[in-house]
């Protein structure tokens, strides 16, 4: 088996480092690359949207993402001596997701069980369980 590319996808939740080290250590054993890609969910209620400038808001959110997303992709690449780069996407989070995985093809894609909401006593996150249900390409649920 030959693995290029591994896209892990990154919420910023606990279960984050779980996901990286699986994603670093599948990519260091096949010689991949590595995408950490997050989506940034630019959904509000329609009050507080009236209330703060969102493009201020979007633009600081997407900074902050970006260099977030960075350190993670220098530590990997220290860690596994692996290629790491980041991508940044907008949109529902599962969407978003399997379109980019339409797009770019990788070999397998790396998310955790739970995210944010870390709902423990169900068996996936909504995202996790509509990527893995949709994906056309292999997908690994990292689940602690
Ligand atoms: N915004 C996001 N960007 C990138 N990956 C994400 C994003 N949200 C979730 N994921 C991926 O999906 C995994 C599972 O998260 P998910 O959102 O499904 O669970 P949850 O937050 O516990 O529950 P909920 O369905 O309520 O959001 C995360 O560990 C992460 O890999
Ligand atoms: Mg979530």
């Amino acid at each position: 088996m030959k693995l290029k590319l591994i896209v892990a996808c990154v919420d910023f939740s606990a279960i984050t480092s779980k996901v990286l080290e699986w994603a670093g250590e599948e990519a260091k054993r096949f010689g991949a690359r590595v995408e950490l890609v997050h989506v940034v969910e630019e959904s509000m209620p329609r009050l507080a949207q009236e209330l703060l400038d969102l493009h201020t808001l979007y633009d600081s959110l997407r900074e902050v993402t970006q260099k977030r997303l960075g350190d993670l992709a220098s530590e990997m690449e220290k860690t596994f001596a692996v290629e790491v780069s980041t991508r940044i996407l907008k949109g529902e989070p599962f969407d978003a997701i399997l379109d980019h995985v339409e797009a770019t093809k990788p070999d397998l894609v790396v998310l955790g069980a739970h995210g944010k909401k870390g709902v423990k006593r169900i068996l996936l996150g909504s995202v996790s369980e509509k990527v893995v249900r949709k994906s056309l390409v292999n997908v690994v649920i990292v689940k602690y």
